[in-house]
């Protein structure tokens, strides 16, 4: 009865093909075909596939440790308090365990007095509210009915906090290391490392790293696979941690370049092109609906808003340089007045009053996304969120970040035109952009809303929820990615 070799995803094949010649002879290849023979005749029975990456329907399935094979064919052989199984329908792919890091690591690094956001502090309001923010009532004003109830003034480098209070709740922990597939690192490195971006001192951005690094290293489950079981998330941009691959060698901490960071997978908001350790995940924006109730409204209401200009440009950074193509863009839409809405955010308080972006966003039809200070930035969810089209104008800026995310057609929810086009003159937004009639215009902005669950934070409401939100489709992710890893390393 010899079947086929299990079918595998690509990254695995190369592999493969490099051992065929030594598996047939391993005696617990036999017992692993039997064994995976069970599993895909129950699969093909009960399993119905998630419908997004990451690609699950891979029928290699964990190798049991050889004495849970051993009690399937015996009859009666009793052991002292079995382990739980591995994975089961509730945990397909594991369970996680977070370290209970020493809190110089998370909790002593946030800024204890400043609750609120403001726009001169950074560090503002990132714990408030378990990572979400205050709620943010301004929009009461704004949004029909109890819309604004999903709406938060949230900091825009918070990730690490969500993450670490989403994976305490989450329905996979485990509280017993043993019994773990991946291992989660709550260190909040964006804080750690943020605090002294813009002082001279680098061995002040890198010692909350190495002394993290040095103390989980002494941990017995990090020596078993050195880190690649292991996963973090940090809350800034992936140059903040790369000084040693700076041109200059000057900005940022070296975090990302020491050699036991190298297997760990991270979430962060903006990832090294290639690296493949580094997942993108999106910025944390204001909107955190409570219920799929919540979230089915807005998408409803977002759909039927009336959109009277043709594109808006919000204006982040008041202090650009005078080339700046932002500039540039900033007043083409002053001498648009009637096709595009132009928001200047240091001009009015875009932090502590949602409805300053908020209502531009609402009545485009499409948002202007030029690169800001690195390839991507929150307001490409911002603009998704409030049902715009993104406007990109350059190639690597959300094309090239956020796989796990956003669609993989980047026409079909988005437009692209080149900078350098609208430079020299050859290229006018408003004459691309209005060239696409209602129809192509419906078209995309319903995969755009299609792609919003994916996007978002929710704010899980006792737990009950009917929905993958942008936290879900990492954790699924991550821990199959471990899983497949361990499945390998215990198969060779
Ligand atoms: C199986 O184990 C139980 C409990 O240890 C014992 O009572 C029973 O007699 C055993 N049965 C056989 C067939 O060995
Ligand atoms: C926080 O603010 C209160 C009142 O403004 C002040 O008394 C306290 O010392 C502050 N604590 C810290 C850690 O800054
Ligand atoms: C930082 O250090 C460089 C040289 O090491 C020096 O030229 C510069 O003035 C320093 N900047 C500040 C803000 O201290
Ligand atoms: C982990 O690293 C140590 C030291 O570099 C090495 O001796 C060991 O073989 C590694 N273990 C694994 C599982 O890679
Ligand atoms: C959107 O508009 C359509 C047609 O006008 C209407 O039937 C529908 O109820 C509206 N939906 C929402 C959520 O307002
Ligand atoms: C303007 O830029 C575009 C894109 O780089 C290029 O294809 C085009 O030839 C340029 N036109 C002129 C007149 O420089």
């Amino acid at each position: 009865m010899k079947k086929p070799p299990p079918k595998t995803s690509n990254c695995f094949k190369t592999g493969l093909n490099s051992i065929r010649s030594h598996f047939s002879t391993h005696p617990r290849f036999w017992l692993f075909i039997a064994f995976l023979w069970i599993q895909a005749l129950i699969i093909s029975i009960a399993r119905t596939p998630p419908p997004c990456f990451p690609d699950r329907t891979s029928a290699v399935q964990y190798i049991p440790q050889p004495q849970n094979v051993v009690v399937l064919s015996s009859e009666n052989v009793t052991k002292p308090e079995p382990p739980p199984p591995t994975y089961t329908e509730e945990c397909p792919s594991g369970r996680i365990y977070a370290y209970d890091l020493p809190s110089m690591f998370n909790k002593d690094l946030v800024l204890p007095n400043c609750t609120d956001l403001q726009s001169w502090n950074w560090e503002c309001g990132i714990i408030t509210n378990h990572g979400y923010g205050a709620a943010a009532t301004e929009l009461r004003r704004v949004l029909p009915e109890d819309l604004y109830k999903s709406w938060y003034r949230t900091n825009q480098f918070t990730s690490e906090v969500i993450f670490h209070h989403r994976i305490l709740k989450h329905k996979c922990r485990t509280i017993e290391p043993e019994y773990a597939t991946a291992f989660y690192i709550p260190f909040y490195a964006g804080l750690a490392v943020g605090k002294h971006l813009w002082m001279n001192d680098t061995s002040k951005r890198d010692w909350h790293c190495k002394m993290m690094l040095k103390w989980v290293k002494q941990q017995k489950h990090w020596k078993k696979f050195n880190g690649s079981d292991h996963f973090m998330t940090i809350g800034r941009i992936t140059w903040d941690f790369r000084r040693l691959t700076d041109p200059g060698k000057v900005w940022g901490s070296s975090f990302l370049n020491m050699p036991s960071m190298q297997k760990v997978t991270r979430f962060i908001i903006e990832k090294a092109p290639l690296e493949e350790q580094d997942v993108s995940v999106p910025y944390p924006t204001g909107f955190h609906p409570k219920t799929i109730d919540s979230l089915k409204e807005w998408q409803g209401f977002i759909r039927n808003y009336t959109r009277e200009r043709l594109f808006t440009f919000t204006v982040t950074n008041p202090n650009l340089p005078s080339d700046d193509f932002r500039g540039l863009l900033s007043s083409y839409c002053r001498n648009e007045k009637d096709l595009c809405w132009l928001v200047d955010c240091g001009a009015s308080d875009c932090l502590t009053d949602l409805s300053v972006t908020l209502k531009p966003l609402l009545g485009s039809e499409f948002c202007l996304l030029p690169r800001e200070d690195s390839v991507t930035s929150r307001s490409v969810f911002d603009c998704m969120i409030a049902g715009s089209i993104p406007v990109f104008f350059w190639k690597g800026t959300a094309y090239e970040q956020y796989e796990w995310y956003l669609p993989g057609e980047p026409e079909s929810y988005s437009v692209f035109i080149d900078h350098e086009a609208v430079r020299n003159g050859t290229s006018l937004v408003k004459e691309v952009l209005m060239k696409y009639s209602k129809e192509d215009i419906k078209k995309k902005r319903e995969k755009v809303i299609e792609t919003i669950p994916r996007i978002i934070y929710a704010k899980p409401n006792g737990g009950v929820r009917s929905f993958k939100d942008a936290f879900d489709v990492a954790l699924d992710g991550v821990l199959e990615r471990i899983k497949e890893e361990k499945e390998w390393a215990d198969f060779l």
